[in-house]
């Protein structure tokens, strides 16, 4: 009985940054636990793929190409989605970018609102989007992913942290506000994750991986298959009475 509110069944579930990385072994858990899936980037080639592999598995896919840092994108996908489901039940804000590693004074303006407009401003703007469907249908699940770098700062990539830090925030911010409506809002926090966007850290800077490993008490670096159990249970039943809450998947290096 306790597995069963694990359980996706019914539910749709929009998730942003679905074409690759966290989003994708994301999108690809949800439906293994029954939900239909609406994966959002800016490339359809890469979301077409992974909407074809759900779909193997015998659920809904939509791939939806958007530019999550733009205002025009975010509203055009919410619209999309409701005129093509009727309803949005679970909202993963996974989408984020970190293009350039720069010393803070640096950094320019083109960074700052590039990082900035994706990781803080479209994950606000895209949350109330859907929390105003979630609010018509009974409630919702909204996820936000921020990262351990949103809790202690780490040369060259400040913007970044800030702009996590900020996530952080907002889901308390929404928590609070949306708990009315019985939507819960929480954060999951990765450590490092061999990504695209992870992995370009240690191209940058090479020493920076081994570094990474001998700071983390499981010495290494997490498959992005091991974010997907708590998204499973920040996203369903199991985890029905935590809200506002961060949880940390970091492989222990948050514990130095
Ligand atoms: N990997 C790590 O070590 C790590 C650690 C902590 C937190 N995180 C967080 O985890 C989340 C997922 O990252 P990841 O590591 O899985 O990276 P990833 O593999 O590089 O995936 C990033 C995803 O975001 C999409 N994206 C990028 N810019 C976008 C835009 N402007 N509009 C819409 N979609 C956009 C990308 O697709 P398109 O290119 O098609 O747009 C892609 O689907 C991010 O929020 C990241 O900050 C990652």
């Amino acid at each position: 009985m306790h597995l069963d509110k694990y359980r996706l069944d019914g539910k749709v579930a929009l998730i942003t940054g679905g074409s690759r990385g966290i989003g994708r072994a994301t999108a690809l858990g949800f439906a293994e636990a029954g939900a239909d899936i609406i994966v959002a980037s800016r490339k359809l080639p890469d979301l077409e793929n992974v909407a074809e592999e759900i779909r193997r598995s015998g659920r809904k896919a939509l791939p939806v190409a958007a530019h999550l840092g733009r205002m025009e994108d975010i509203n055009s996908l919410v619209a999309k989605v409701n005129s093509e489901f009727g309803r949005i039940d679970i909202l993963v804000n996974n989408a984020g970018t970190a293009p350039a590693m720069s010393p803070a004074e640096d950094v320019d303006e083109r960074l700052w609102d590039s990082i900035m407009n994706l990781n803080l401003k479209g994950l606000f703007f895209l949350s109330g989007a859907v929390a105003r469907v979630m609010k018509q249908h009974g409630g919702g699940k909204i996820i936000n992913v921020a990262s351990m770098d949103g809790f202690k700062p780490e040369s060259q990539i400040g913007v970044y942290a800030i702009s996590k830090a900020g996530v952080i925030m907002a889901t308390k911010v929404m928590a609070l506000e949306w708990a009315q409506y019985n939507i819960r809002v929480n954060t999951l926090a990765p450590g490092n994750v061999h990504t695209r966007l992870g992995d370009s850290r240690f191209l940058a800077i090479p020493e920076y991986e081994g570094e990474m490993i001998k700071r983390t008490p499981l010495r290494r670096l997490a498959d992005p298959d091991e974010m997907v159990g708590a998204m499973i249970y920040l996203a369903s039943d199991a985890s029905s009475f935590v809200t506002g809450e961060c949880l940390t998947v970091d492989g222990g290096i948050s514990l130095y």
